[in-house]
């Protein structure tokens, strides 16, 4: 990546697409110094595939049923990717578990969503559990991936309450909006050069970031 030159990201999906949407309106505001380069989906079906096309942007299926194994379907990932400029990965809503046959070739430029509280609900179904557990807020992580299943050094994180009438769906819909803010923000701070994979954890502008990862506030830069 050169200074002053656009970024090229590779975005990963496997549904409805509305962060990588984010990317999208981010890179054309200008907010992002980055175009995306290739939307990348494990799903045929995906709809977020439909509204990258739309956008003029080159899409490509690789579905994984079509593989004997996750590093065979890794595999075919990183031969994709690398038919296209990318300088930092958005897996958004990719719902694959990723081997380190992907992991490791993109390695500290690679970032994930999450939508809780990390290291709260790894996995599936995390807006459910927050509401079973009885928690008073929810939220949604930006991390660094590493082969822990969303186990990598979080980035950003944001906060939502929980409210007493709130089900997994409308939980879902206060976290959503969060996350089209924090993940184009931690992209930007890696595309600038602040946002780094280190050793010892994630770090911006050379300080170590909190385990949580930084507490999402308006006005951050
Ligand atoms: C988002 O809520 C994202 O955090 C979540 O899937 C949704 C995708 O929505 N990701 C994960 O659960 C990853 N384990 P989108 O397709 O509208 O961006």
């Amino acid at each position: 990546m050169t200074a002053g030159e656009p970024a090229g990201l590779a975005i990963l999906i496997s549904g409805r697409g509305s962060n990588m949407q984010a990317f999208i309106d981010a890179c054309s505001r200008g907010d992002l110094n980055a175009r995306v380069s290739v939307v990348v989906s494990n799903n045929p079906g995906a709809a977020g595939l439909e509204r990258a096309a739309q956008a003029g942007i080159a899409t490509r299926c690789i579905d994984h049923r079509d593989y004997a194994s996750r590093e065979d379907f890794d595999r075919a990932l990183v031969d994709c990717l690398d038919e296209y400029p990318v300088d930092l990965v958005i897996l958004a809503g990719f719902m694959r578990i990723l081997t380190p046959v992907f992991i490791q070739p993109f390695s500290g430029r690679l970032l994930n969503i999450h939508p809780s509280l990390l290291p709260k609900y790894p996995g599936l179904n995390t807006h459910q559990r927050a509401l079973d557990a009885g928690d008073p807020e929810a939220g949604v992580t930006v991390h660094f991936v590493t082969p822990e299943l969303d186990g990598g050094p979080p980035v950003l994180q944001a906060k939502v309450p929980v409210l007493a009438e709130d089900n997994a769906e409308s939980l879902a819909a206060r976290v959503i909006l969060e996350e089209h803010v924090i993940y184009p923000l931690a992209a930007r701070w890696y595309l600038e050069g602040r946002l780094k994979l280190e050793q010892r954890g994630a770090t911006l502008d050379g300080e170590l970031l909190p385990a949580t990862g930084i507490p999402y506030r308006e006005g951050l830069d």
